[in-house]
C-alpha cells in the first residue's frame, strides 16, 4: 500500500512521526528516504515522542546508531557515513533491526541489500517553502493500517 501526504510545516511532520511512534510494535522497521534536510530526522524525533521517549532527538551522523531506551527501545540509524552493506553486518546493525525494538534508518540506501524487506519505506521530498511530500509504502502488510490511518486523519 502506498499513500501520499502533504505535511506543511514542521509541526505536520512531527505529526505523522508521532503517529508512526504510535502505531510501532516490536520488529518494527522504517526507513527514511529523501535528501539532506528533507526531515527524516524531524519524523524521527516525532516517532521517538510517539513511542512515549522522552529523551531528545538528535543525528547521530558520527555514531550510526543512537540506541534510546523507552517502553520499547529505538534504534535511531543515520547511515550517511556508511561505507558499504558490509559494513552494517560488521558493526552489527541486524542484530538490531532482527530483534524486538524499533529501528528507524536515515540513509537506508547504503545497506539497502541487507536492511529488512518486511518494512514502511517513507520518502520525503521538498514542495513549496515549509512543504513536505511525505510518501509511506509498507512493503508487508502489517504497515497497511498504519499508512490509511495516517492517509484518512492527514492533508492530501
Ligand atoms: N514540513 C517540514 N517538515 C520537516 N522539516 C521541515 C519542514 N519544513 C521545513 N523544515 C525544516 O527542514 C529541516 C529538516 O531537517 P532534518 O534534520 O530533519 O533533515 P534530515 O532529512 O534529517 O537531514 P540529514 O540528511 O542532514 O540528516 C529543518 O531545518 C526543518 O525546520
Ligand atoms: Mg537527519
Amino acid at each position: 500500500m502506498k499513500r501520499s501526504v502533504l505535511s506543511r510545516s514542521v509541526a505536520d511532520t512531527l505529526w505523522i512521526g508521532q503517529k508512526l511512534g504510535e502505531g510501532t510494535f516490536p520488529g518494527a522497521v522504517l526507513a527514511l528516504w529523501g535528501g539532506l534536510g528533507a526531515g527524516k530526522t524531524a519524523l524521527t524525533r516525532g516517532i521517538a515522542q510517539g513511542m512515549g521517549i522522552m529523551l531528545p532527538v538528535s543525528s547521530p551522523t558520527f555514531t550510526l546508531v543512537h540506541q534510546m531506551p523507552g517502553p520499547r527501545i529505538l534504534y535511531h540509524m543515520d547511515l550517511y557515513r556508511l561505507q558499504d552493506a558490509e559494513e552494517a553486518l560488521m558493526a552489527g546493525l541486524a542484530e538490531m533491526w532482527d530483534g524486538d525494538g524499533v529501528t528507524v534508518i536515515e540513509w537506508p540506501a547504503r545497506a539497502q541489500e541487507v536492511i529488512p524487506d518486511a518494512r514502511l519505506d517513507i520518502t520525503l521530498e521538498f514542495g513549496a517553502e515549509g512543504e513536505r511530500l511525505v510518501t509511506l509504502e509498507s512493503r508487508s502488510s502489517e504497515y497497511d493500517r498504519l499508512v490509511e490511518d495516517i492517509y484518512e486523519n492527514s492533508s492530501h
